[in-house]
């Protein structure tokens, strides 16, 4: 299977950025791997026709814990974002965890609304700098994965990426050891628990730059990367999704 790379632009853009950025990639994009960005909602509607001619997956950054539709001001459903376009969603991201207080049972239940349309869940996962230091990682990320994947997650609708909240947007990447041990604990998590489990890519998030990205790329069980700030210049992001190859 190709490998995955994820563009997360987080809360950043414009209109004009989100466009530009979309052709740039369009422009340099070589076929070695699969590509999806993650523009805020607001941007989804001006790229999507773009995206699609260009080969480019869309996915939302996140939805609502409601279905479908209803009096839930400031919402947005799954079911809105499959219906112009998105592909996958990205859920329980640390930042959603950390700002929005998001729980495992939340992660789980958006998951369930996101598969439900038959849309592809990017459930994050990783532990904080002081679980780490307590040597409490493993044993953070397994909980977060019995928690987070419902029970209607299988190869076709999940992505799993572990993303080390002390790597995020800090210029720290894990080490290869240590992204060699997390993604082999998960691929065997994976493995024992679902349905068709190699087809469930794993991506590593976390600092990931052109300099980095094919040494990480080769590391056994990273099938893929969760890119922030280098998604947001098309010559980072280009030179990431060539470090797939
Ligand atoms: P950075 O690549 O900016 O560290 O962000 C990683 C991330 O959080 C992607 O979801």
């Amino acid at each position: 299977m190709k490998k995955l790379i994820v563009g997360n632009w987080k809360m950043n853009g414009s209109t004009e950025m989100a466009s530009q950025l979309v052709s740039g990639i369009a422009a340099g994009k070589i076929d070695n791997a699969d590509v999806c960005v993650c523009p805020p909602y607001v941007f989804l509607c001006g790229i999507a026709a773009a995206a699609k001619q260009a080969g480019i997956a869309i996915g939302a950054q996140d939805c609502a814990y409601y279905p479908k539709s209803g009096a839930y001001t400031g919402d947005i459903s799954a079911s809105m974002v499959k219906d112009i376009g998105c592909r996958y969603v990205i859920l329980g991201h640390s930042e959603r965890r950390q700002y929005h207080a998001e729980s495992n049972e939340v992660v789980k239940n958006k998951a369930l609304r996101v598969h439900e349309e038959g849309l592809i869940a990017v459930i994050c996962v990783g532990e904080t700098d002081a679980e780490r230091e307590a040597g409490e990682h493993i044993s953070v990320v397994i909980m977060q994965l019995m928690e987070s994947i419902p029970e209607t997650a299988s190869g076709a609708n999940l992505v799993i990426a572990y993303e080390p909240v002390w790597a995020i947007g800090t210029g720290k990447t894990a080490t290869e050891e240590d992204v060699a041990e997390m993604h082999g604990i998960i691929r065997r998590f994976v493995n024992e628990k679902l349905d068709n489990p190699e087809q469930v890519r794993i991506l590593y998030g976390g600092s990931v730059k052109p300099e980095n990205a094919a040494s990480l790329l080769a590391v056994p069980h990273v099938d893929g990367a969760l890119v922030g700030g280098a998604s947001l210049k098309a010559d980072q992001f280009l030179a990431i999704i060539a470090g797939a190859a």
